[in-house]
Formats: C-alpha cells, sequence, structure tokens
C-alpha cells in the first residue's frame, strides 16, 4: 500500500491506495497516468529530464525520521512504494482550490513557456522547500539541476526559485522593500524613467507557509513503525518482484535466485531494462531491510550501508568532513566533489551506492576513487561474511574477485585518509552537470613522513576502457621517486603506456580522453604540490635536496575548479505610455494564459487526453539499414502475440504514400537507418512496444551508402540545385587587395528535443468516414491535408486539433502529419482510435533535426580589416529526402551576410542528399549554421590583421539606407543603435582590457569576450505564406472566444492573441478565451514558424476585432454609458451578428532566384550579443561569466514573453554551439537518442549574469501595433559565446606560440577546446594512422 495526495480535494489529505494486482515491470510514471489519469510527463523514460519528477516520503528505517526526496516516477517501479507517500503536482496546488506558492511563482515570474517541464520544475522545487523553507541558493540549483527546459533558458524558473531563497529574503528585509541589484539596475537605466526593469510584482505572492503542507499519512507511520516481516511478492506476467522484511529471508532469496538483480534505485536496471533489453524474471527488493541503511563511524573510516542512496552518502561524508581533521578526509572530499556534479537530484535521490558499485559502469563517478581510497565490500550470504578489496579486479569483472552469485553487498568501507596522503577527484562532462563523464579518475598518494617521497601511488579511471581501470604498473614504477616535474613526465608517459585506448574504442573522443590522462594527472600534480607545501613550510630553493618546485602564480589557475552559482541577471524594456488605459494589456508583460495551468499540472497536452473507448495503441516498426532493399517483412509471429490486433504496411494505404521519394511507409526500398517500415497496432502500448522487434524485416543491401557532406560531394548526390547570389565583381576584387584568406566551417546538427515528443491520437467516427485527430504540431492544414491524401478522402471530413504542443521549434512542422497519416492508417484499417506516442530514442533516431554545415570561405581585405571580398559556399546535410532543405539552403544564402555591407560577395549552397534521417526545420532555418560561417570569417580577418574582431565587424557593418545582396533596402539605424548599446551595456571595452589582464596573469585558465551583430529577417519569402485568419465570437452574456491560425508552442501566441482582441475591443482579457486551434474554426492555416505567428495572426484577430466594433458603433453610440454587456444584448436583440471572421492577406514577399533580387523579408530584426566565458585550457571545459543582449523588438506586445523568447532562444542557440553533438555510427546509426547521450544546456549552463534589454524608442510602421516576432533571432545570438570561446583558445594557442587560424567546428565542446589549447600534453598522447582504425563515430558535416 502507498499514499497519493487525493487529488479532487487538493492538498487536503493523502489516499491510500492498494494495488493488489502490481505488475512489477510497471513504473510509478505509467500507473499515474493510467490509473489515475494524472497528467505527470513522460519526455524520456531513462531519468534524464526530471519531467516526471514527483515528491516520495518515506520513513526512514535507520534514522526513524520522515524524509521527502524527489524522483523521476519513470524509473520508480511501482512495487517499490510499498509505505511510501507519493505526492504529484496535483497533490502541491490546483487552480480550481488553492495554488501553492511555488506554482505561482513560476507562473507568474514567465518561468514556463510550453509548459512540459513545468509540473517537474515545481516538484523539484516544492520537494527543496518541504526540506528547507528557505533554502541557500546553492541549494537551489542542486535541486533543479536534474530537470531540463528546452524554451525557457532557465532564468526565471530559477529567479522564482530565488524568492524562496535565504539570500533572497535577507535582501529584501533590509526594510526598504529594495534589493541589492538596485544600484547596478540604476546605472544601467542611464536614469531613463520610462523603461522598467519589472515584469512581474512580487508584492502580489502568497507566503509560504510551512504548516500548510500535507503530513505524512499516520496510516503508513504506524506502518513503519511495526514494520512487517514477512517478504511481500508480487507477481506480474512475465516477472516476480519478492522484497522480504528481514536480511536473513533475503540472503535465502540470493541463495535461492543467485541471477536475480538486487533492485534498488533501479538507475542503473531501469535503463538496461528499458534501452538495451534486459530482462530479469525475478527481482529482490531489499528496500526493507535496515541492516543495507546503516552507517557506522569507526577509528579507521566510515562503513555505509550499500543500500544507502548517493543523496544520503553526500550528507554522510559532509557529516564526517565537518567533524574529522582534515588529513583524514582526503578521500571523502574527493568523492565528495563528484557527488556535487553526478546526475540530478533525483537520481542522486534513487540511485544507491550499493547499485552504483555492483552496476560497475566504465563511466562511474565514485568507483576510481573508492578504489584508489582503499575502500573494502562486505559481503554477506546465507553461511558467511567476508569482505574483498574495491580493486582494479573487482572492477574488471574478474571471477575470483567478484561476489558470488549467492552473496549480496552489505555496506561499504572506506578508510579515512591520513597525514601525508592525498586523495583528488578529476572529471569531464559535455558540460558541467547532469552528464555522465567523459574521462572520470581517483588519484592518491602517500609520502613517506615528511618527504616528498612517494611510498604509495593509486591512479584509476572511468571512461577509457570497458571498467573502472587502474594504472597499476605506471603507480608501482613510480614509487621512491621524489614528487618533481622530472617525475610527472615519465609518470605521464607510462600512465599513457598502460591505459591505452583503440582508435575505435566505444565513445570515441579518443585523443581527447587521452589527453585528460595526463591532463588530470598534471592538476594532481600541483594539488599535491600545494597541499604539501601548506604541510611542511619548506624552503622553495632548488638546490636543497628537501624542496618543492615552485609553481608561478599564473600557473595556479590550473587548479581551480568552475563554481556553479545562481545565475543573476536584469530584463530591461520600455513601458508603456503612462496615458494606456490600465485595461488595455498591449504591451505589458502578461502572463502566459496557461502558465498557472502549466504550473498545477492541469494544463492538456496531446497524451493528457483520457483514453476513448476501444482505444488501440500503435508502434513503429523502423530499418536498421542505411540504404538497401526490403525483401520481406514477415510478421506472422507478432499477429499471434497477446493483444496485437493488426501490423499496418505501405499495402494498407488506400490513398497515395505520400510522395515518390518520401514514403510514410517504405514499400520496396529504404534510404536510413529509423526509416518508418511498418507499424504494430495493439491493446496497450506495451504490448505494441514489445511486438515490434518481433517483425522480421529480411534487407539486401544497396549502394551507394553516404553519410558525410564529403561523400555527397564526391557522389554529386544533391537533393536540389545550387543556389546562389552574387554582387560586385568577385574575382576582380580579390587581385585588389591585401590579403586573401581561406579557411572551413564545420557546424554540426541540432536536435530540436521538444520536451513532448512526437504524439498523435486520430479518433474515427462512425459517419461520413470523418475523423478527429488531436496532434502536437506547429501546422494542423499540412496533417489533414496529408490525411485526406493518405486515406483519400476530401479534407472536409477531417478535423485537427491543437490544443497546445510542448515545443515545436521547427520539429512539428512537416514530421507531425507522417505520424497522424500512418495513425489514421492503422484507425480506418481497425475501425479503432489510435494514439501514437514516440518514445525519446524513436523521436530522435526517426525525425531528424537541424541541418549540419559545412562551409569553405575565401576572403580578401585590406590591412585596415576592411573585406573587400567575400566568397562562401555552403553545403548542408539534408538526409535522404527533401523535406524542407531546399527551402533552408534558400534562406541560409539569403541571410549569409548578416550585418555586413561587402562590395563583392559571392554565396553558393547546396543541400546533399544522404543516407540519413530527413533534416527539416528548425528555429532560424538555416541563419544559425550559416551565418557562423561569416562571423568565422571576420574573425579570421582579424587574426590576421592584428586587430580585435569587434573591430573587424564594425568596420564592416552596414552603417546607412542600403541595399541587402539580393537588393532589398533597408535602414540599419536600430542595428547600429544595438551594437552600441550593446558595447556600452556590457563596459566591453574595459572587460576587453580585463580579459587581457586576466590572461596574462593565467596560463591555463583563459578568458575570451565577443561582441555580435545580428540582422535577423522574419517571414516567409512568399506572399501567401503570410495569410492569416481569425474567427471572433462574441456571446450574449459579452464573454468573447477568439480562435486563430497559429499555434500554442510555449511562445505565447495565444496570450498575445488576447492582448490584441482586448486592445481592439475595449474590454480587458478577462472577457476572452482562446480554447484551441482547429481546422473546423480556421481553414486553410500556415504553419506557425518564421516567428511571424503572433504578427500575422495578430492582424487577423485585429481585422475581426475590428469588423465587430464597427458593427457594434452605433449602439456604443446610442448608449454611450453603457456597458459591454448592455451593447452585446441589444446587438442581439437588434439581430446584428456577433461572429466574425478577420483576415490579413499577408506581406508581400518574393524572391526571383534567377535575377538574384526580391523582397524576400516583410522585416528585419536587430541585436547584438556580448558574451564573456572562461575556459580550462587543461580540460577544455568553460564556464559562461556574463551575457548581455540587445534586442530589437520595437513596441513589443508583450516584453516577458518577448524576453522569454529570447532568453530561450539564445540558451537554445549556445546548446548548438557547444555542447549538443549528434553522434552517428559508421553505419548511419544515430547514437544520440536520449539525454543522457545528448546534451541540451542545463541550469548550470546559463551565464552567470544575464542581462537583456529591449531596444527603447524604436518603431516600425509595417507590423501590428509596431511589433516585431522575435521567436527565432535570439538563436544565432548563442554563438557570442562560441566566438568568445575561440577567443579565449586564441589567447591560449597565442601564447604557446601556435597559429591562430584554427579550424572552426561547432559545438565547441570541451573535447574541441581542449585540442586546439595544444601543449606539452597533447603533444605526448599516441595518435592513431585514421586509415589503420575504424572510428567508433563519423563527422557528417
Ligand atoms: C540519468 C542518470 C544519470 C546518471 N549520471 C551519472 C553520472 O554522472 N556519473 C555516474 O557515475 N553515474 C551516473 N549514473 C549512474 C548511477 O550512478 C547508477 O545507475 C546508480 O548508482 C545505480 O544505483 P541503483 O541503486 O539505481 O542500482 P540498481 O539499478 O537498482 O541496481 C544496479 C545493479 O546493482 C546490483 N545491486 C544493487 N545493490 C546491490 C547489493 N547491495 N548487492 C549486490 N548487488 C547489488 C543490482 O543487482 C543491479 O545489477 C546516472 C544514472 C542515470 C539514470
Ligand atoms: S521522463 Fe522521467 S526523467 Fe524524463
Ligand atoms: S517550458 Fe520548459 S520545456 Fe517548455
Amino acid at each position: 500500500m502507498f499514499s497519493l495526495p487525493c487529488v479532487s480535494e487538493v492538498a487536503e489529505t493523502f489516499y491510500p491506495v492498494t494495488e493488489r494486482n502490481v505488475d512489477p515491470e510497471e513504473t510509478l510514471l505509467a500507473f499515474l497516468r493510467k490509473n489515475w489519469t494524472l497528467l505527470i510527463k513522460y519526455a524520456c523514460g531513462t531519468g534524464g529530464c526530471g519531467a516526471c519528477t514527483v515528491m516520495l516520503s518515506k520513513h526512514d528505517l535507520v534514522s526513524k525520521k520522515i524524509r521527502h526526496f524527489s524522483v523521476t516516477a519513470c524509473l520508480v517501479p511501482l512495487c517499490s512504494l510499498h509505505g511510501a507517500a507519493v505526492t504529484t503536482v496535483e497533490g502541491v496546488g490546483s487552480i480550481k482550490t488553492r495554488i501553492h506558492p511555488v506554482q505561482e511563482r513560476i507562473a507568474k515570474i514567465h518561468g514556463t513557456q510550453c509548459g512540459f517541464c513545468t509540473p517537474g520544475m515545481v516538484m523539484s522545487m516544492y520537494t527543496l522547500l518541504r526540506n528547507h523553507p528557505q533554502p541557500l541558493e546553492e541549494q537551489l540549483m542542486e535541486a533543479l539541476g536534474g530537470n531540463l527546459c528546452r524554451c525557457t533558458g532557465y532564468r526565471p524558473i530559477l529567479e522564482s526559485g530565488r524568492t524562496f531563497c535565504m539570500e533572497s529574503v535577507g535582501c529584501q528585509q533590509k526594510g526598504t522593500g529594495k534589493c541589492c541589484l538596485d544600484q547596478r539596475e540604476n546605472d544601467s537605466l542611464g536614469g531613463r524613467s520610462d523603461i522598467c526593469t519589472e515584469l512581474f510584482a512580487k508584492e502580489e505572492f502568497q507566503p509560504l507557509d510551512p504548516t500548510q503542507e500535507l503530513i505524512f499519512p499516520p496510516e503508513l507511520l504506524r506502518m513503519a513503525e511495526n514494520p512487517e516481516k514477512q517478504t511481500l511478492t508480487f507477481h506480474g506476467e512475465r516477472v516476480t518482484w519478492i522484497s522480504p522484511g528481514i536480511l536473513q529471508n533475503l540472503l535465502a532469496l540470493k541463495a535461492k535466485h543467485p541471477k536475480a538483480p538486487l533492485i534498488l534505485g533501479n538507475t542503473s536496471l531501469g535503463p538496461a531494462m528499458k534501452t538495451q533489453g534486459h530482462f530479469y524474471p525475478i527481482l529482490l527488493s531489499p528496500a526493507r531491510i535496515p541492516e543495507l541503511s546503516m552507517v557506522t563511524k569507526t577509528s579507521d573510516g566510515l562503513t555505509i550501508g550499500a543500500g544507502c542512496s548517493l543523496a544520503q552518502v553526500k550528507d554522510i561524508l559532509a557529516e564526517s568532513i565537518s567533524e574529522l581533521p582534515e588529513e583524514k578526509t582526503e578521500t571523502y572530499r574527493a568523492l565528495l566533489k563528484h557527488l556535487r556534479s553526478l546526475a540530478g537530484q533525483q537520481i542522486q535521490n534513487m540511485a544507491s551506492l550499493g547499485g552504483h558499485i555492483i552496476s560497475r559502469h566504465c563511466y562511474s563517478d565514485l568507483n576510481p576513487i573508492l578504489s584508489v581510497g582503499n575502500t573494502a565490500l562486505n559481503l554477506l550470504s546465507e553461511d558467511d561474511m567476508r569482505q574483498i578489496p574495491l580493486d582494479e579486479h573487482f572492477l574488471a569483472g574478474l571471477a575470483s574477485s567478484d561476489l558470488k552469485p549467492e552473496e549480496i553487498l552489505g555496506s561499504v568501507h572506506i578508510p579515512h585518509s591520513q597525514k601525508w596522503e592525498f586523495v583528488s577527484a578529476f572529471r569531464q562532462a559535455q558540460c558541467h552537470q547532469n552528464a555522465l563523464p567523459d574521462v572520470s579518475a581517483g588519484m592518491r598518494v602517500l609520502f613517506k613522513k615528511g618527504t616528498d617521497t612517494i611510498e604509495e601511488l593509486s591512479i584509476a579511471y572511468g571512461g577509457v576502457g570497458p571498467a573502472t581501470i587502474s594504472a597499476h604498473i605506471a603507480c608501482q614504477q613510480l614509487l621512491g621517486r621524489r614528487w618533481n616535474e622530472l617525475m610527472l613526465d615519465e609518470a605521464c608517459r607510462w600512465l599513457l603506456d598502460e591505459v591505452s585506448l583503440s582508435g575505435s574504442a566505444p565513445g570515441g573522443k579518443v585523443e581527447f580522453k587521452r589527453t585528460l590522462l595526463v591532463s588530470f594527472l598534471f592538476k594532481f600534480y600541483l594539488e599535491v604540490l600545494q597541499k604539501l607545501k601548506a604541510q611542511v613550510k619548506l624552503p622553495l630553493v632548488p638546490t636543497d635536496n628537501r624542496s618543492y618546485p615552485e609553481i608561478a602564480d599564473r600557473f595556479l589557475s590550473a587548479l581551480e575548479d568552475f563554481q556553479v552559482t545562481l545565475p543573476q541577471g536584469l530584463q530591461m524594456y520600455q513601458r508603456v505610455d503612462s496615458h494606456q488605459p490600465p485595461r488595455d494589456a498591449v504591451g505589458r508583460p502578461i502572463m502566459h494564459l496557461s502558465g498557472l495551468k502549466h504550473a498545477t499540472g492541469e494544463a492538456i497536452f496531446c497524451d493528457d487526453i483520457p483514453r476513448v473507448d476501444k482505444e488501440l495503441f500503435m508502434a513503429l516498426v523502423t530499418s536498421t539499414r542505411a540504404h538497401a532493399k526490403i525483401i520481406s517483412i514477415d510478421s506472422s509471429e507478432v499477429l499471434e502475440l497477446p493483444g496485437v490486433v493488426d501490423v499496418i504496411t505501405a499495402e494498407d494505404i488506400q490513398g497515395t504514400n505520400n510522395t515518390e521519394d518520401e514514403k510514410l511507409l517504405a514499400l520496396d526500398e529504404v534510404l536510413c537507418v529509423g526509416q518508418v517500415i511498418c507499424a504494430v497496432v495493439a491493446e496497450t502500448d506495451v504490448q505494441a512496444k514489445r511486438a515490434t522487434g518481433k517483425i522480421k524485416i529480411t534487407y539486401e543491401d544497396l549502394k551507394p551508402v553516404i553519410f558525410t557532406i564529403e561523400d555527397a560531394v564526391k557522389h554529386n548526390s544533391f537533393l536540389c540545385p545550387e543556389k546562389k547570389l552574387e554582387q560586385g565583381n568577385i574575382e576582380e576584387a580579390f587581385e585588389n587587395v591585401d590579403q586573401i584568406v581561406e579557411g572551413e566551417v564545420h557546424v554540426g546538427g541540432q536536435e530540436h528535443f521538444y520536451m513532448e515528443t512526437q504524439r498523435v491520437l486520430v479518433i474515427p467516427k462512425t459517419e461520413d468516414k470523418e475523423l478527429d485527430i488531436y496532434v502536437s504540431t506547429q501546422d494542423p492544414a499540412h496533417v489533414q491535408k496529408m490525411v485526406s491524401s493518405t486515406l483519400n478522402i476530401p479534407i472536409n471530413r477531417i478535423t485537427c486539433h491543437v490544443k497546445r504542443v510542448g515545443g515545436g521549434f521547427g520539429g512539428k512542422v512537416g514530421r507531425p502529419a507522417v505520424f497522424a497519416a500512418i495513425a489514421a492508417v492503422g484507425a480506418v484499417k481497425t475501425g479503432h482510435p489510435i494514439r501514437l506516442v514516440l518514445d525519446r530514442e524513436d523521436d530522435m533516431l526517426i525525425t531528424g533535426g537541424r541541418h549540419p554545415l559545412f562551409g569553405k570561405y575565401k576572403v580578401g581585405f585590406m590591412n585596415n580589416g576592411r573585406i573587400k571580398a567575400l566568397d562562401i559556399n555552403c553545403y548542408i546535410n539534408g538526409g535522404c529526402t527533401l523535406d524542407d532543405s531546399e527551402l533552408v539552403i534558400e534562406f541560409l544564402i539569403l541571410k549569409l551576410e548578416n550585418a555586413y555591407k561587402i562590395r563583392n560577395l559571392r554565396f553558393r549552397g547546396r543541400a546533399c542528399m544522404t543516407n540519413l534521417p530527413s533534416n527539416t526545420a528548425f528555429r532560424g532555418f538555416g541563419f544559425p549554421q550559416g551565418t557562423l560561417v561569416t562571423e568565422s570569417c571576420i574573425t579570421a580577418v582579424a587574426a590576421k590583421c592584428g586587430l580585435p574582431p569587434e573591430m573587424i565587424r564594425e568596420k564592416n557593418m552596414y552603417k546607412t539606407v542600403d541595399k541587402t545582396i539580393y537588393k532589398q533596402a533597408f535602414s540599419p539605424e536600430t542595428l547600429i543603435r544595438c551594437w552600441n548599446e550593446c558595447l556600452d551595456k556590457s563596459s566591453f571595452q574595459s572587460r576587453r582590457m580585463q580579459v587581457e589582464e586576466f590572461n596574462k596573469q593565467n596560463y591555463w585558465k583563459k578568458r575570451g569576450i565577443a561582441i555580435i551583430p545580428m540582422k535577423f529577417s522574419v517571414g516567409f519569402a512568399t506572399t501567401s505564406y503570410h495569410q492569416a485568419a481569425a474567427l471572433v465570437h462574441i456571446y450574449t452574456d459579452g464573454s468573447v472566444l477568439v480562435t486563430h491560425g497559429g499555434n500554442e508552442l510555449g511562445q505565447g501566441i495565444h496570450t498575445k492573441m488576447l492582448q490584441v482582441a482586448s486592445h481592439e475591443l475595449k474590454i480587458p482579457m478577462s472577457y476572452m478565451h482562446i480554447c484551441e486551434t482547429s481546422t473546423a474554426t480556421v481553414p486553410n492555416t500556415i504553419a506557425t514558424a518564421a516567428s511571424i505567428g503572433a504578427d500575422v495572426n495578430g492582424r487577423a484577430v485585429q481585422n475581426a476585432c475590428q469588423i465587430l466594433l464597427k458593427r457594434l458603433e452605433p449602439i456604443i453610440k446610442k448608449n454611450p454609458e453603457g456597458t459591454w454587456e448592455d451593447w452585446i444584448k441589444a446587438a442581439f436583440e437588434q439581430r446584428i451578428s456577433l461572429s466574425a471572421t478577420g483576415y490579413f492577406r499577408g506581406y508581400k514577399a518574393f524572391m526571383d532566384w534567377e535575377k538574384g533580387e526580391g523582397d524576400p523579408f516583410p522585416y528585419y530584426v536587430y541585436g547584438a550579443a556580448c558574451s564573456e566565458i572562461e575556459i580550462d585550457c587543461l580540460t577544455g571545459a568553460h564556464k559562461k561569466i556574463r551575457t548581455d543582449i540587445v534586442m530589437d523588438a520595437c513596441c513589443s506586445l508583450n516584453p516577458a514573453i518577448d524576453i522569454g523568447q529570447i532568453e530561450g532562444a539564445f540558451v537554445q542557440g549556445m546548446g548548438l554551439y557547444t555542447t549538443e553533438e549528434l553522434q552517428y555510427s559508421p553505419e548511419g546509426v544515430l547514437y544520440s537518442r536520449s539525454p543522457e547521450e545528448y546534451k541540451i544546456p542545463g541550469i548550470t549552463d546559463v551565464p552567470e549574469q544575464f542581462n537583456v534589454s529591449l531596444l527603447p524608442s524604436s518603431q516600425t510602421p509595417l507590423t501590428i501595433y509596431s511589433s516585431k516576432g522575435l521567436g527565432e533571432s535570439g538563436m544565432f545570438l548563442g554563438s557570442s559565446v562560441f566566438f568568445a570561446i575561440a577567443d579565449a583558445v586564441a589567447a591560449a594557442r597565442r601564447e604557446r606560440n601556435l597559429a591562430e587560424d584554427f579550424m572552426v567546428k561547432s559545438p565547441a565542446t570541451p573535447e574541441r577546446v581542449r585540442m586546439a589549447c595544444a601543449d606539452r600534453f597533447t603533444d605526448m598522447i599516441p595518435r592513431d594512422d585514421p586509415k589503420t582504425f575504424k572510428p567508433w563515430s563519423i563527422p557528417i558535416a
């Protein structure tokens, strides 16, 4: 039995849940969604995103206290919850009764956009507050470290959390009601009173009252205080769960079922069962055995029960560190350091120490430290108790050093360190927190008392082999040696000899990993040297035998780790005119319409729609070959499986199977791994998914197989003709310049990673072949059309509904139609409603993303930095079908000049056809990749001229009214203003000097700063794509229903539309409602994309409202003192229609590619961003110190939403350029298919200071209320971080006398940064001849 809060009367009481027939394979997430229809979110299923976070409350077996902790419900087996209380977001608060302060603040501080991550965020924060009602900022960062958000950029989420923090309260308690940031704020405003920095009103917030929280259910407390000793057993269809109440029974069970794993946190077993098909018919749960949670402190060390969670281990270590003398806690401090960055809080709460050790993951953060720290494992079996060392033999899984099948790990003994003994830990991952390490290390040295002579040395590494590896031989060789540079040098060579990593090692990054082996050792060497020096104040004279080598101050920076701090920032915008009536919402920072519902979990997403009668579930079968003929599809075995209803193949399609080149279901040939071949329809999702693995497909491989741009060019494999723009005389210009530079730029692709994966529910109706389709899409009309042609029924029979989308970013423009059409075929064939929800792995495998790019440039310039000629040739990897690739390459070429006026230009671009999943639209549509080439040219020119890049940028920027390369006239006035304001607001020049000074003083850490201008064109290059329609009804009670053609993707379009309607109808927004976007109310819509959605739909809503107001005018004139309700009543009585369609015919836009001329874009968004970062040259890690963005939003419709879009896009751009790396096997299989393998930015990646200001006093006559669309533009500004990193790398290379014009590759991952900062360690590592091995992954850009 476990308890859930009773959701009908929120937070009043817990509801006892007694489930007698629990399936051990069922997770809490699945149970809550299916049996309780709770709206807890599924986004990854592997514990890596935090969307499914809930709070567990348990009576601790040892401390006898109630423990509240966050967990990811997707990894919690339902069976493990016996005696626990579960609190979901519904139990925290509800808009129907009372919202909780956490929910109120995250919504009102604009911490929700699409809202899909919000319940998880709320639960992490709520759990923190249950344990610490006034947390430290550091605790807040820890609590949210395991939660991902793809929309907001985290700043507002953290800000909402900060309002509960001790520091924040302290600040307000000064009594002035002002905070310490105020002075800085005033300075930035330059004394302007029309500039505002408040996006929310703090005074509105309800206080947090911890006494109002639910108490732990007394019934469970009674149960916990008198624990039953009997064994509980749950039998499922395939698996039995056995949970003994006493240790002896556990040991007896282990003897009886030696192959059965012990299941604790399930963070290792769970993901392996889900993604690698591991299967165990019996699971033994030791959760009720107190002996496994005991902690014993002895004079020589700590013995920690194997069942203690990593979070508990953290507390235990912290306590011991505070109690013991420093010399005894070396190992504990090293462990604690890694525990701070290992996974997110939820995983730390779930994962056990024993599970971690026994899992022996090759990347383990803790095992290397435990092994060098002489840890011993206390093993228990029915008849025996023994101790084994946690050494290299155990870690390698040698049978002689391992647990016997009947044994379990009871506890772990970690000895104290001693005087003259030093232990350190190192790790490097793709990003700071919640990322598996590429390499982890534990190092320990013991000196002969009072000397620097090595008596014992142990070094162990994770991530460089199939298990944790000990450098035993190297360490032996060094015994007796003095701790000096000579020893270091030899140690490095010994290490590299011993820890060899083959060129094709799994995980790739081979040279980086080899470099880290020795870089970490160097850090250890320095750390120990410092500690030795601190321990004995010995003279530093080199001739003295008992002296230590001196470390110059500038080398000490190698020792400092980047600290995590809570980001701060200012958001500035222009206040609305003081004469604007308060009811007029336009220009005000109104909260997202669904904000509170996001925060309480009451916002309904596609898969939250309750099961409908006779509903079936569909799962897709995809190709495992990159290019092959399908010989046969055998589904006979599958149709026999329980619950399976049908298998849908191309032959079931009544209409057209999409196009010849891009089939919905493959017919006779597959073009990539991940192409959909057929689909299984079954009674449950589990049955459908399991059955997909049983479909037997035979293939015959075909040639050629092309994955890389290089190969595509070689094979002349393109999706469409070349696109080209040219101006001036480029060849002649190259003749007359001082210098010419040529270079290459590689930009990796990007996965959308919308938190809500692709989902659709198709409901066939009984009459006239009608279908209702609920789908998560940016383009319902496209879904409708594709379903119509696939089923061969008219469009008017199909209605698509979009309530809200959990993030799209371009990935839900084209793809949802494919999934909807396949589901529709299934629905029509079976006559049942069909639900199709892609798993994260499948979503990432099938759907493609941003196009990887390879660009070559040749730039001619004068010695003063004036660029005279620029020739850029770009190739994008389009994947196997055309999709949007032609449009992407067109946009890329059109936007390539960015903010620069260069007289002689030639831009060429081609979309390559490869055997990879088709790439598609993605925020910025080619601009973020292409313009990186342009900006890289500028950086290269600066390096050649010996001038700062910002000077070259400014020199070549558009200055006056001019024409673009495609002859569209525009004024760059606000571009220049953004640039100047950004320089000013960021104090660029003085910080540039500080950066230089820092770099002079630090050899191993370097800082970089960069400012990037942006001219971003909004909209589509076709007039008809700008048309929009709206339908506005006024009902007889005066309430207004607004419908328009835009889709709510999190970008707040519905909020903005109601602001428009409220302004036009002159009534408050509270009269208005938007229900959904539907093809039945507004037909023939255009995709919500290209940053133009709010703009064009706003014009349509405005038009509809103006029509209605015009109709009402005579009535209003007649009764000017009447109320809105009076006028509506009168209008109805006078038979005046209270419903109107609004229409906007669209901005004129065209492009003539023959002539290379046109007016393709209605307008431009200008901006500039300055970022400063610091890199660690030894590891390649970076921290973001500060970012300042100035964006020309003109008169923002809603500054909170627009600033949210800028910040969110910026952080997504930062991800593109720094951490998001897609890895493909040489066979074309995408490896990176989960949040663990693909790192989008997390909370610790936000710049420590993050300021955004909207340029004041800017107008555009063209758009609605002079506003601008800001959905995409911020993305490219993320490149300021990339160029700041490049700046820091250049500084390192200058100092090391290396060429500055290194090849630019995005993302600037730690691997690339480390390898670019070449030094004696990179020189030392062995390099493999590429012809001698098959790499683990291939670069496709
Ligand atoms: C999202 C995510 C992020 C992660 N990030 C990191 C990271 O950054 N660094 C890192 O090092 N690790 C990371 N991990 C791995 C994590 O540390 C381990 O999965 C975890 O410690 C395993 O503990 P568990 O209790 O969940 O084990 P379980 O999954 O419950 O069990 C794992 C194995 O241990 C065995 N076992 C457990 N207890 C005993 C016992 N007492 N006696 C005998 N056998 C036992 C079981 O039989 C089973 O085979 C991450 C995991 C996830 C899901
Ligand atoms: S869905 Fe559970 S962590 Fe992602
Ligand atoms: S609001 Fe966080 S994922 Fe969309």
